[in-house]
């Protein structure tokens, strides 16, 4: 059976392209795109006219809906994210992800797999504090992924 994939931010720049190449890799996978409203979903069909891809937004099944009730729903569903949609900021869209990807009792055998997009704007917490955006890190500054490990586990939430 097609591996059933859901991609988020699929009109951006990341998701955008991403999604480009994995359609282009594996055209018979089981796609899910969620978008933000109407116009997205049209504008992401012109793209791909013809598909058996799924697109939904909010609103779309129920008014009701939010887009972190539709996350929810449609990463129950999956059995990878590809979350790109303004990944690195939002929380409570994370969470509805998470909600849905647990919630799907998943086994060692049948995994389910997110990739996060993430962000390192908060690396940059100490130039933005002290107003020195655009200057060179200072040393003291540098975060090294092994060597600084501590340090960036536990940056401020
Ligand atoms: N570009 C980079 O070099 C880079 C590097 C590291 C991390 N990131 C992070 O990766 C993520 C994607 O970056 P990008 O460059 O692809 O951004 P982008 O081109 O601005 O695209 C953003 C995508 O997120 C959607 N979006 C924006 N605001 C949203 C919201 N409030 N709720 C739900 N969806 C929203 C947009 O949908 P609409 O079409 O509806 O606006 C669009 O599909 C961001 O979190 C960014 O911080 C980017």
């Amino acid at each position: 059976m097609s591996p059933k994939v859901l991609v988020t931010g699929v009109t951006g720049y990341i998701g955008g392209d991403a999604f480009h190449a994995l359609y282009e890799a594996n055209p018979d996978f089981d796609y899910t795109l969620v978008v933000r409203n109407k116009e997205r979903e049209e504008l992401v069909r012109r793209k791909y006219p013809n598909t058996d891809i799924k697109i939904v937004y909010p609103g779309a099944a129920s008014p009701a809906m939010s887009l972190a009730d539709v996350l929810e729903e449609e990463a129950r569903k999956a059995d990878i994210v590809l979350h790109t949609a303004k990944s690195a900021d939002d929380a409570v869209q994370a969470k509805a992800i998470l909600r849905g990807l647990q919630a799907a009792g998943r086994s060692p055998e049948h995994p389910a797999y997110w990739i996060h997009v993430s962000g390192t704007g908060i690396l940059q917490w100490y130039d933005q504090t002290h107003n020195r955006v655009g200057q060179l890190p200072l040393p003291s500054e540098k975060y090294d992924d092994i060597a600084d490990i501590d340090r960036i586990l536990t940056l401020l939430d």
